[in-house]
């Protein structure tokens, strides 16, 4: 095929692709978040679609517009991204975990606003761990064949923290982003390494998100084969 042109490779798959970054609220105008934009994930979405994939794009807290011929379904929290994810990927051939997903979440949710006291240092607030998504889906394989792929954000030993992580996740591919000051949040571009579970290492130069999206994609496409 010339340059360019896509080839549908994807066609009759079903993917699942999580974005964004999960929100834990406190109280009705407060959570805890983090810095993730969704751009990698909407790119993934958006090239699977162009690959031909039916996609379904689990959205978490993303201001990106929807993209076109692609299912959005909106979540909010980490235990909604969980359900969502489960439910979309019973039939799915392939699951990509690009979400950025709290660690933690609040024990308690206050109904009403937390106020604060003239005479009073705040209260602690405790948290409590969220369910492990990539971890279990990975786990317990729904469909045989089925190519579940993680993201990680690392610093240090990038590669053998990559390497330690992909092995705990139980998942066939991690794509691992070094991050540090400026890097990857909010970008408009991403450098990484995808590791495979088959000991595979795919270095990815620094370019557009689209350009990792079609990489990953293509290793996909290959284990689906
Ligand atoms: N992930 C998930 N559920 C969670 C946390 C993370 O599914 N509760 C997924 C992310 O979407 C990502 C991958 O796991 O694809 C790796 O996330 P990361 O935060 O790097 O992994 P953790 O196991 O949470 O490790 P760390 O302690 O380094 O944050
Ligand atoms: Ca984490």
């Amino acid at each position: 095929l010339a340059r360019g042109v896509t080839e549908p490779d994807l066609k009759g798959r079903h993917v699942v692709v999580s974005a964004g970054g999960t929100r834990e609220p406190l109280d009705p105008v407060r959570f805890l978040g983090n810095r993730s934009s969704g751009k990698q994930g909407y790119a993934l979405a958006r090239t699977a679609a162009a690959r031909g994939a039916r996609v379904t794009l689990v959205a978490a807290n993303s201001a990106l517009p929807d993209p076109a011929g692609v299912d959005v379904v909106p979540v909010g929290t980490a235990v909604q991204l969980r359900e969502a994810v489960l439910k979309a990927s019973a039939d799915a051939d392939a699951v990509v975990m690009a979400a950025a997903v709290a660690d933690f979440r609040p024990a308690v949710y206050a109904a009403g606003k937390i106020k604060k006291k003239d005479d009073q240092e705040p209260e602690p607030i405790t948290l409590v761990r969220n369910p492990d998504i990539l971890a279990a889906i990975s786990a317990d394989r729904v469909r045989p064949g089925q190519v579940i792929v993680g993201f990680a954000a690392e610093t240090d030993d990038v590669l053998a923290n990559g390497r330690a992580k992909l092995k705990r996740k139980g998942c066939d591919l991690l794509v691992v982003n070094e991050v540090g000051e400026s890097r990857t949040f909010g970008s408009e571009e991403n450098e990484a390494v995808v590791l495979g579970a088959d000991g595979s290492e795919t270095a990815v130069p620094h370019g557009p998100k689209e350009a990792l999206a079609e990489t990953v994609w293509d290793l996909v496409a290959e284990r689906l084969r």
